[in-house]
């Protein structure tokens, strides 16, 4: 069906939001457009294409895209997709295209920056209206594209806000991931895990800050890891500091979890502040905040080390924890399938042992393996299916409406609640965009 703007904004209240938002193939044609397609999308670090000739693929929206570096050292984010006939430049996920990339259809070769370089046999188009600097020959660049602190975003508007006006505040969550390293730096650890989630790109999101459901979700999951601890205990081992990260799923209890403050940014964004212990008292933890006070001077360290922050969404692509060095990223496909990639980071000059701890944190909560997330990829699964029935029309986001604590641009959960403040934050982004005519939220 075609959507008026009306038609549009009557899918989200201030308490609920309907069904059809998560599961309309012509809504998620929208989204594309006016939100993916349109507003500031993160593309990829620039540890992922670290030498000239690198290429890495990453979809914005519906368009395929790939970010390269060029022979001068500069980053470029590119439609995959040759001027000739059409034919993607390049199939592989990543890789190194050497000097030039080499169309494999007719042989065009272009330059890592999308500029055209040669032709086979380019005589043949003597006298035709086809000259090697026409713009229409050469490699479409992303109408927009830049990063901040090294993390590369491109926007497929010609006009719109700049990036750093897009993050905002919510720009702390790139600050942390850096400024943590001792050595002033952050780069990806290898690859990254792909998933396909079979759900809606919106459930993950109103997943990440979502206080009310890591009791109840991830409770067996911490149940099994606190018996482990008690009996490593009993038999006199220390259980490692990493199985910390499943038992407090449990230890916290279901309705624990209002401790922990969200705050709605705008553009969509949401933060929640820290927990689970990011800052113990333990020899490795001491080793690593004498790396930063040695690096950075005492109240510099302290001043990084202090904010409290856990968990950084950003509006609509994407989830950062600073702390603990992760980052997901998710390329929707369809109204119910949604691929995510999750990165770990490595902190440059930080102690092995902080390294592992968060490779950990990688293994046991975010990879596809584990059992944290296997339990919320079932409940989104599950949640499509039921926004699928005709069992009912609408999605409550009810806890603590009307009591959002409303503090200059931002609006933040009342004190000690599990408010669904970010679900609903995020529905009336998204509205926003929707209804703007791609201006914009
Ligand atoms: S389609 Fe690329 S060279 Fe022909
Ligand atoms: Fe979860």
């Amino acid at each position: 069906m075609t959507w008026t703007n009306e038609e549009i904004a009557a899918l989200v209240e201030p308490d609920r939001a309907h069904r059809k938002a998560y599961i309309d193939p012509d809504l998620f044609d929208l989204e594309m457009e006016r939100i993916f397609e349109n507003a500031w999308v993160y593309v990829g670090h620039e540890s992922q294409v670290k030498n000239p000739g690198d290429y890495y693929l990453a979809r914005i929206g519906r368009q395929p895209m790939m970010m390269t570096r060029d022979h001068n050292g500069e980053i470029h984010v590119l439609y995959n997709r040759c001027p000739h006939r059409g034919a993607q430049l390049c199939s592989a996920r990543q890789g190194n295209a050497g000097r030039r990339i080499r169309c494999s259809y007719h042989a065009w070769m272009f330059n890592l920056d999308g500029s055209l370089d040669n032709i086979p046999a380019i005589d043949g188009y003597d006298g035709t209206a086809l000259t090697i600097d026409g713009e229409d020959f050469q490699v479409q660049k992303a109408q927009r594209a830049a990063n901040y602190r090294g993390f590369w975003f491109a926007s497929l508007a010609e006009d719109g806000i700049s990036l750093e006006e897009h993050l905002g505040e919510a720009r702390t969550g790139f600050d942390q991931l850096i400024d943590r390293a001792p050595g002033g730096e952050t780069e990806v650890v290898g690859e990254c895990f792909h998933m396909v989630q079979h759900s809606n790109w919106k459930i993950f999101l109103e997943n990440q800050l979502d206080a009310s459901h890591p009791g109840a979700t991830h409770e067996s999951t911490g149940v099994a890891a606190m018996t482990i601890e008690r009996d490593m205990r009993k038999a006199g081992e220390d259980p490692p500091m990493s199985y910390g990260f499943l038992s407090d799923f449990a230890r916290l209890g279901i309705d624990g979890w209002g401790k922990f403050g969200t705050v709605g940014h705008p553009h969509g964004h949401c933060t929640l502040e820290g927990y689970m212990g990011l800052r113990p008292d333990d020899p490795d933890t001491n080793e690593y905040v004498k790396c930063m006070y040695d690096a950075y001077g005492e109240e510099r360290a302290e001043e990084i080390l202090g904010v409290n922050l856990h968990h950084s969404l950003i509006y609509p692509c994407m989830s950062i924890q600073p702390p603990l060095q992760q980052l997901r990223t998710i390329r929707p496909i369809s109204p119910n399938r949604t691929m995510s990639e999750i990165w770990h980071f490595r902190l440059k000059d930080a102690p092995e042992a902080i390294y592992q701890r968060a490779l950990g944190y990688y293994y046991l909560v975010n990879s596809p393996s584990t059992m944290v997330n296997a339990d919320d990829l079932f409940n989104w699964w599950k949640v499509q299916h039921g926004l699928e029935s005709q069992g009912g029309d609408w999605v409550s986001f009810h806890r603590n409406a009307g009591y959002d604590v409303i503090d200059g641009p931002l609006r933040k959960s009342p004190d000690g609640s599990m408010s669904e403040m970010p679900m609903r934050h995020m529905m009336h982004v998204w509205r926003d965009y929707m209804t703007a005519n791609g201006k914009g939220a």
